[in-house]
């Protein structure tokens, strides 16, 4: 193994969305090696990327920094499994798993580990994801940097400060393709109970949240400033904020965002059990 080995546990589609991106951004496929049960997906793996592949986990493990890529609720058993190949090294542990805290998986680990613990969105599936990160104190700033680089192939970084902040980008942005996708529904059957066709309401609907994001990133300003700029007095715009609002569109949203919050820190509750 050398210095810039990359070790993937599962090779499911996050795995896949990582390696894409990582060999679009310069690294080579040589150092990049996945593990996964399905030897149909490694397969794919390893015509598409031409990385190494293997259902056996340890060897990804040996790597220097190794991504945990398989589900919340098998992380336990598939690190309780690596924490001998672990035992004389001192990997850098990179989780996407949504809600297992680092103390678990150190504990899991066998203790002492470096460990940054990230939250990736699904967009990250085409490029576009917000991954928020945090690392635990064993891990270095060039460590930092190697889990950053990981991460942003599919997309935006935020490193927090607290681990417990993970749980509100969980609510915020690990959840909130859903509630853009809610607001799309809603939009366009909006538009067709107002007559329109299906198809027309639907891309009505997608190019005007593609746009109305586009402008947000492009001018920087804050969405309050952009929705003002857009609401003209006695207007169209005007009327509809002023309904949703008396509806109570705000309280409704923060409500839905905290009690997703509070599952999230449910579920890490839940996923730490012995
Ligand atoms: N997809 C997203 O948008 C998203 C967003 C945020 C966070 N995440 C996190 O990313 C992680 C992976 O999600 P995903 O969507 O990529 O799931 P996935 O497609 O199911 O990938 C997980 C892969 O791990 C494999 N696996 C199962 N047991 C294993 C073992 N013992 N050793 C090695 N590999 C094993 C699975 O194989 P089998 O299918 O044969 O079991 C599967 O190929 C999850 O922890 C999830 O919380 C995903």
């Amino acid at each position: 193994m050398s210095n810039s080995d990359i070790g993937f546990i599962g090779g499911g589609n996050m795995a896949t969305s990582l390696i894409g991106g990582l060999i679009a951004n310069g690294f080579s496929p040589e150092t990049i090696y996945v593990s996964d049960p399905d030897a149909t997906r490694l397969d794919h793996l390893r015509r598409r990327f031409s990385v190494h592949t293997g259902s056996d986990n340890t060897v990804p493990a040996s790597c220097p920094t190794v991504v945990l890529a398989v589900k919340p609720q098998v992380m336990r058993e598939v690190v309780v499994n690596l924490a001998p190949t672990w035992a004389d090294r001192d990997p850098l542990l990179v989780s996407i798993a949504a809600g297992v805290r680092i103390s678990d998986i150190d504990r899991w680990a066998g203790g002492g580990k470096a460990i940054v613990r990230t939250m990736p969105n699904t967009p990250a599936l085409v490029g576009a994801g917000a991954t928020g990160l945090f690392a635990n104190e064993r891990v270095d700033e060039k460590r930092c940097l190697d889990a950053d680089k990981v991460l942003r192939a599919v997309g935006i970084t935020l490193w927090v400060d607290e681990e417990d902040l993970l749980d509100a980008v969980t609510a915020l942005s690990g959840s909130g393709p859903a509630y853009c996708f809610l607001l799309m529904e809603i939009m366009q059957a909006a538009g067709e109970s107002m007559g329109l066709e299906r198809d027309t309401a639907k891309q009505l609907t997608l190019q005007t949240a593609l746009g109305a994001a586009r402008i947000a990133l492009d001018e920087g300003e804050d969405p309050a400033t952009l929705r003002k700029r857009v609401t003209s007095p006695g207007g169209t715009t005007e009327r509809a904020i002023v309904t949703m609002r008396e509806g109570g569109i705000e309280a409704l949203v923060k409500q839905g965002i905290s009690a997703a919050q509070r599952r999230s820190v449910e579920l890490g509750d839940a996923l730490g059990e012995e």
